[in-house]
């Protein structure tokens, strides 16, 4: 009898450091100061450069929040490097809102930027809201970006009117890939560098929280993040911008064949992926996985 009194003790007592426990996990989360788009701003101001990576689903944004980043940006790149499109138009609204969903409840820190995709908001102002509207509704993301510049700022002013912060996105716009004709580097010729400078001003003056610049000379992105005082994050827009952001894949060397010189890998997965893979495959031929401790 008193061998199982004690049993029930021992037992309540571990149950009772199992819910501290727990509570302490969520306290922490709880406590985490998230990064907010006022933050952004701040950090602009003290000079404290911003890092931001794209995500598609939970278990990596999860590793990239822990890991301390600024900003997750759901790009619609989820149309090549998650569907395997060759470019970024494919992608719609509701696959958009399936990836940000799975981000958001992934993370505890960071903020979440989610694309909308081709098609969703050029119609009009009042159908870019609506999309923008979908996304905050669906996903919980917490911020919308959108390519373009005069002629997309009827529609940021009315998505800002709503509430819903928006981030530009200027230079290379991959969802105007058809109309370039090439993934090259934009705005090297004076009149459209002035265009994309005149553009920045108009996409802050709308409202834009941050603006991202892709692929251009590195002294123009300089001029416009010195001209503006919104957070510029550059993708192969040199080293005097606001803030950084690369695909994921890439920077950790999933994707193998593109190599711009902007990109610089910080692991090489693809390799690592390839050679546990191939070590699986020959445990399973050779009988050798799984083995006595690995079976019930
Ligand atoms: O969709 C995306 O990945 C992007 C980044 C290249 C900025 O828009």
């Amino acid at each position: 009898m008193q061998i199982l009194k004690t049993e029930i003790n021992s037992n309540i007592i571990l149950l009772l450091h199992l819910e501290i426990f727990i509570m302490s996990i969520h306290k922490e989360n709880k406590d985490v100061k998230k990064v907010t788009t006022h933050q952004l701003q701040v950090m602009k101001e003290r000079g404290e450069k911003i890092s931001m990576l794209t995500a598609y689903d939970f278990t990596m944004a999860g590793i990239l929040d822990a890991a301390g980043i600024d900003i997750l940006l759901v790009g619609d790149s989820a149309s090549n490097v998650m569907a395997g499109h060759e470019t970024t138009l494919p992608i719609t609204l509701d696959q958009m809102i399936y990836h940000a969903g799975s981000v958001v409840r992934a993370i505890d820190r960071c903020l979440v930027v989610v694309d909308l995709p081709f098609g969703s908001y050029q119609g009009n102002s009042l159908e870019a809201l609506n999309s923008a509207i979908r996304i905050m509704k669906e996903s919980g993301g917490h911020s919308i970006k959108l390519e373009g510049g005069a002629e997309v700022i009827e529609s940021v002013k009315r998505i800002v009117g709503a509430g819903v912060p928006v981030m530009g996105h200027l230079g290379l716009t991959p969802q105007s890939i058809y109309q370039f004709g090439t993934y090259t580097v934009r705005a090297k010729e004076e009149v459209e560098a002035e265009i994309l400078v005149q553009n920045a001003h108009l996409l802050q003056e709308a409202g834009c929280f941050a603006i991202v610049l892709e692929k251009i000379p590195a002294t123009l992105a300089k001029r416009v993040a010195e001209e503006l005082k919104i957070p510029i994050i550059g993708i192969g827009a040199g080293m005097h911008v606001d803030g950084q952001v690369l695909v994921m894949h890439d920077m950790l060397g999933i994707t193998k064949d593109f190599s711009p010189r902007f990109l610089r890998r910080y692991a090489n997965l693809y390799d690592n992926i390839l050679e546990a893979t191939q070590n699986y495959i020959a445990d399973v031929k050779s009988k050798s996985f799984p083995n006595e401790n690995e079976q019930y």
